[in-house]
């Protein structure tokens, strides 16, 4: 969604904005902009790519102080007037902003009966309005003022053409982080963007305001205290990673994975004990056998690895677990039982319904920790504790190496919370070297995918497809017609095999793509004749199955095999690839803007 650069230093500003604006480009944008201070503010918005920025301000306004901004529309249409930056009437101050202001039409009905005209339909344009109203020659404490009139959530920065050398910065439930370089200061609402520029960095918190020059910074907190932050090293899995050979970064991303799967394990099962240790969820036994239920809350394809960890809970640990919706979570007044465990899901790490779903939790007096991939984001700094899935970066909108990772970390919970419980140490043992072994079995399926080109023509010439399985593989049909959707645009549905009959059905006509996830666990044969009664009404089907089960493969108008795995609960991390790969080519034939699909955005700041 929408990002923020800023750069406070000696060298022109603007090669670096649009560097920052780049990096951020994956997070999904329609408009971008920067305003530079020399002389006055300089301004240049574009709607469309960073591309048509750059063009724009090929000859640079001059200034070593700017900030910059890629837009993803929420309040009006994708226009350059809407663009950010924002100016205020005198052309003196810009402000950018993530996230939304929601009492911006009250203040905007102030400021027009004080004969402010606004040439925008954000909400974000109150606010270089509103810092103007409060500005008698103190860029802090202007923006103070304004702030304290503002209920919502931001990440904003702020240049003032009266003080070319400092930018002011603030945030308030979306995130910033500044860096610092030699003699020069960075900032950005991702750290990805600073990765190469600075080293150390220092991440803003909550009702914070940071007044930032090229040599140092000064942050007071929204009600005047001053306070100090210590430095941090940049993660070192922020490496700007470029696509390599692959067309693509989903496809490789979706190669990764045998690599990003053996990070996420490594160290973390231990064989001799037939247990496991995740140091971020490290309970004391007595706590792990007390805890009453296990709640994981996520979004889009972190709530499908929920639904795979809660499933893990259960049958590895007999602790009763649910997964739910993070979005939906907190508007229900949910029962947080102080004994419960609630897990937050998210590979960004950003995802503002998931933090509303945490504060809640953490409201209520709760317990929650992160399983989280982007290391130092606001989801692993609000829960304190967690573990980081590790699956590097995820550029791709959609995602495919965060969810085998997020699944995978879940299951070493699984099975540490299980030793701790139920499981004897040979069925520890066994579990454990099964998950071990899991980075070879996908390496080999990615070696010889089968039939993926026939499925994603079967798929891509559907009117609809329809995806299913059972139990956990129900996750992974859910998690195939996601990606289909996102990444291919054609219409899917996703059902237990089950429920097909009891109304779904009803769709299925000659030709109705049919995609079965149905490896050899309990659920194979039940799930076989679910098969059959949807063949019988002349679908076409596409079955993801064990390999060797020559029985589903002879009832498949397309038969994709996988590599076996023993447990049924370990399948989703070899079922789900054939589906990341039909989407992956179903767009390709169709067409489709691969890693940046229309309306989507990787990290998705507002609820
Ligand atoms: O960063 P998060 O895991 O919290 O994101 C949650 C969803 O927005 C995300 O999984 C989304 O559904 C992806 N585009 C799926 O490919």
């Amino acid at each position: 969604m929408c990002g923020i650069v800023g750069y406070v230093g000696s060298r022109q500003a603007v090669p670096l904005l649009l560097e920052g604006l780049r990096r951020l480009e994956y997070r999904g944008y329609d408009s971008a902009g920067v305003a530079v201070v020399r002389d006055g503010l300089h301004l240049v918005r574009r709607v469309g790519p960073v591309a048509n920025l750059a063009k724009a301000v090929a000859v640079e306004p001059p200034g070593g102080t700017g900030i910059g901004h890629t837009r993803w529309a929420t309040h009006g249409v994708v226009a350059e007037p809407n663009a950010h930056p924002h100016l205020d009437s005198t052309s003196r101050i810009a402000v950018v902003h993530n996230a939304i202001i929601e009492n911006h039409a009250a203040i905007l009905a102030l400021l027009e009966q004080e004969g402010i005209q606004f040439r925008s339909e954000t909400d974000t344009e109150v606010l270089p309005h509103l810092i103007r109203k409060f500005y008698q020659g103190d860029p802090v404490e202007a923006v103070r003022a304004a702030l304290l009139l503002v209920q919502g959530t931001y990440g904003i920065a702020v240049a003032f053409a009266d003080h070319p050398d400092v930018l002011i910065a603030a945030r308030n439930g979306s995130p910033l982080v500044l860096g610092k370089g030699e003699g020069e200061t960075f900032l950005a609402s991702d750290p990805q963007a600073l990765a190469g520029h600075a080293r150390q960095v220092m991440y803003l918190e909550d009702r914070e305001i940071v007044l930032i020059t090229a040599e140092a910074w000064d942050i007071t907190r929204l009600d005047g205290v001053r306070i100090t932050h210590a430095l941090e090293e940049l993660a070192t899995e922020l490496v700007w990673s470029g696509k390599g050979s692959y067309a693509h970064h989903m496809l490789k991303e979706i190669h990764e994975q045998p690599e990003s799967l053996r990070r996420c394990l490594s160290g973390r099962v231990v064989l001799d004990q037939g247990g496991a240790k995740l140091g971020g969820l490290d309970l004391p036994p007595s706590e792990i056998a007390n805890i009453t239920r296990v709640g994981l809350l996520g979004c889009g394809t972190s709530f499908h690895a929920s639904l795979v960890g809660a499933a893990a809970m259960e049958n590895l640990a007999r602790i009763p677990a649910f997964a739910e919706v993070a979005s939906e979570f907190r508007h229900r007044n949910p029962v947080i039982d102080q004994g419960a465990l609630f897990l937050a899901v998210s590979q960004s790490g950003e995802t503002a319904d998931t933090l509303g779903a945490i504060r809640e939790v953490q409201l209520k007096g709760g317990r929650v920790m992160g399983v989280v991939n982007s290391v130092g984001s606001s989801i692993a700094r609000t829960c304190g504790h967690g573990v980081y899935v590790h699956s590097g970066p995820e550029i791709a909108v959609a995602s495919t190496k965060a969810f085998t990772s997020q699944v995978a970390a879940l299951l070493v919970a699984g099975l540490m919370f299980g030793r701790t419980r139920i499981l004897g140490l040979h069925e520890g043992q066994s579990f454990g070297r099964e998950l071990l072994g899991v980075p070879e079995l996908v390496e080999r399926y990615l070696d010889a995918p089968g039939a993926i080109d026939a499925a994603a023509e079967l798929v891509s010439g559907g009117k609809y497809v329809f995806f299913f399985g059972r139990g956990v593989s129900h996750a992974v049909a859910m998690e195939g017609a996601l990606k289909l959707k996102e990444v291919a645009y054609v219409p899917c549905m996703s059902y237990p095999a089950a429920e097909m009959k009891h109304g779904p059905i009803a769709l299925i006509d000659a030709n109705t793509p049919v995609v079965a996830v149905v490896p050899d666990d309990t659920m194979r044969d039940k799930t076989l004749s679910n098969v059959q009664e949807v063949k019988a009404r002349g679908a076409r089907i596409i079955i993801v199955h064990t390999e060797g089960d020559v029985y589903a493969a002879a009832l498949a108008d397309v038969s994709i095999p996988v590599p076996r795995t023993h447990s049924s609960l370990i399948s989703p991390l070899v079922t789900v690839l054939p589906l990341q790969l039909i989407a992956y080519r179903a767009g390709i034939m169709l067409d489709r803007d691969i890693d940046r699909p229309r309306n989507l955005a990787k990290s998705v700041t507002v609820e």
